[in-house]
């Protein structure tokens, strides 16, 4: 499945779609025709036909090629409708708030519905901020993947949920995805996890980034490094960085009892080697531009979500000063 033949479609072994109920056998988005995965609830006229067709700037679903092809020429939106929050190289960030942006979030998360197995939300998107990842070239910021995080979770969760489309996986980009997450964590400066439960490839993920990002600090570590300390360093929950070091079996008890962490440098280098040669993004604090969202209680008791810091944000200046995308034009939704 690649530009160059983008009649090639994909679908992972260790996924069986939903047949026989499922109608939308695929999805073209861009140059890509994707099978998909599971059932997503669209309205019934456009789940009657095998592929659906999707426009990769604003998410827009039409039912066939003929009206999808004059889309493509009408529709004048090049990249995701909020604050670009994050470019490196080829790999540019957006942020969108579900509740200015309504459409294209449940567009998205309809998309997105396709490749997840358990239900994630279609229509109340408003609670939650998008962080989409996508490629840049001269015609325009191309939709890879995304993940959805509430405004406010009470349950510490910094990530709802996550999905690199079927034709961009295993390249690295859900890693750089959840490391974007701890990222934005660090700078809130409280932990959190993924919301629960986690997909088998959720946990697949998860499992190779929490190790990598354990062994990293551990590594750097000089003398002493506590649970707290790898804590405030990755971003990552007390019981997130436990379960981490019991599963790699860092952690040893003493004869009294006491819990010590017990690692091999040479085998954490070794690890650290193998998944640095395979040369995949990480996230640089420094090419982040973004404050936290925090949110107030007015004295009506309505809740107003507002930026922390100065206002506008650095990311909604750095939006109006700079084109995040290389075509400048900006056209009203059209969905
Ligand atoms: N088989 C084995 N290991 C895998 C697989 C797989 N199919 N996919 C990811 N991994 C592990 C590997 O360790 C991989 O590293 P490697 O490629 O060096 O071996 C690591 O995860 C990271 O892979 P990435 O390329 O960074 O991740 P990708 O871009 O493929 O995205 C994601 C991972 C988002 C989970 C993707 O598989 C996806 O969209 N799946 C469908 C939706 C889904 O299940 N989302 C998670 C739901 S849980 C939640 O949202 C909280
Ligand atoms: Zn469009």
């Amino acid at each position: 499945m690649n530009k160059s033949n983008p009649s090639a479609s994909y679908r992972p072994h260790h996924h069986q779609s939903d047949a026989p109920e499922q109608k939308i056998h695929q999805i073209r988005i861009g140059d890509y025709l994707i099978d998909t995965w599971y059932n997503a609830p669209y309205p019934e006229e456009y789940s009657k036909r095998p592929i659906l067709y999707i426009c990769e700037y604003c998410l827009k679903y039409i039912k066939s090629e003929y009206t999808a092809n004059r889309h493509k020429l009408k529709c004048m939106v090049k990249y995701p409708p909020g604050d670009e929050i994050y470019r490196d190289g080829i790999v540019s960030i957006f942020e969108v708030d579900g509740r200015k942006n309504k459409i294209y979030c449940q567009n998205l998360c309809l998309l997105a519905k396709m490749f997840l197995d358990h239900k994630t939300l279609y229509y109340d998107v408003e609670p939650f901020l998008f962080y989409i990842m996508t490629e840049v070239d001269s015609e325009g910021c191309h939709f890879v993947g995304y993940f959805s995080k509430e405004k406010r979770s009470l349950l510490d969760y910094n990530l709802s949920c996550i999905m690199t489309l079927p034709s961009h996986q295993r390249k690295g980009y859900g890693n750089l995805l959840v490391d974007i997450s701890y990222l934005l964590s660090r700078k809130e400066g409280k932990p959190g996890s993924p919301e629960k439960p986690l997909s088998d490839l959720g946990m697949l993920s998860y499992r190779a980034y929490w190790k990598t990002c354990i062994f990293r600090q551990l590594l750097q570590a000089k003398d002493f490094i506590s649970i707290q300390d790898l804590s405030s360093k990755t971003g990552m929950t007390f019981d997130d960085v436990i379960a981490t070091l019991q599963l790699n079996h860092l952690l040893r008890k003493d004869e009294h009892g006491q819990y010590f962490l017990d690692f091999d440098e040479a085998l954490i280098k070794h690890h650290l080697d193998r998944v640095d040669a395979k040369g995949y993004p990480y996230a640089q604090p420094e090419k982040l531009t973004w404050a936290p969202f925090l949110i107030a209680k007015t004295a009506l008791g309505m809740l107003n979500v507002v930026r922390d810091g100065s206002s506008p944000t650095t990311a909604t200046a750095q939006k109006e000063n700079e084109l995040p995308a290389p075509n400048k034009k900006k056209s009203p939704r059209r969905k």
